[in-house]
């Protein structure tokens, strides 16, 4: 049985991040999509709005599971037995970010836990959750950026 985590901060899920969780559910047994409790970073979703979100956009992929988890992600990886990490690259400038929290995650680990990096697809390349907040705040349109149920609930936030 091969398992595998994505771990992000997901505020909010973007079309970027369901690219990645549909092509690394077809290549792993299960998948484990993990919300980072980061208290140090500000979010606009609180971690049970991102959660709840994540699982209704995964709903209809049976070997995807949405959790959340805080501290190291080895740690976290470790108590679910799982021994891979996967990652999207949108863009060269990823890549240097990236790789250092591999190669960390690798050595704290003693070599227990790997990434495996997925390229994003090229029309989802210049997607962030950031941007997506930026267009949502000022009241432009994020429907191709996200699906209609997070666009509903980001104009929320920002227009009540
Ligand atoms: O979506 P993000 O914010 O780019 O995700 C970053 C994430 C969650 C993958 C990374 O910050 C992380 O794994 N944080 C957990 C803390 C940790 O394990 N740090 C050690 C590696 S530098």
């Amino acid at each position: 049985m091969k398992r595998a985590v994505y771990p992000g901060s997901f505020d909010p899920v973007t079309f970027g991040h369901l690219d990645v969780i549909h092509r690394a559910a077809n290549i792993f047994d299960e998948l484990t999509v993990s919300v980072l409790n980061n208290v140090g970073k500000s979010a606009l979703f609180s971690v049970e709005e991102r959660v709840k979100m994540l699982k209704e956009a995964v709903s209809d992929l049976p070997n995807v599971t949405v959790d959340s988890f805080s501290g190291l992600l080895i740690n976290y990886a470790k108590s679910k037995d799982i021994h891979v990490v996967v990652r999207g690259l949108r863009a060269i400038t990823d890549f240097e970010y990236e790789l250092q929290i591999a190669q960390t995650n690798h050595k704290l680990s003693g070599g227990e836990l790997d990434t495996m990096f997925l390229t994003t697809s090229l029309e989802y390349a210049y997607l962030s959750s950031s941007s997506v907040k930026e267009i949502a705040c000022f009241n432009g349109d994020v429907s191709p950026c996200v699906p209609d149920f997070v666009a509903k609930e980001l104009y929320c936030k920002y227009h009540h």
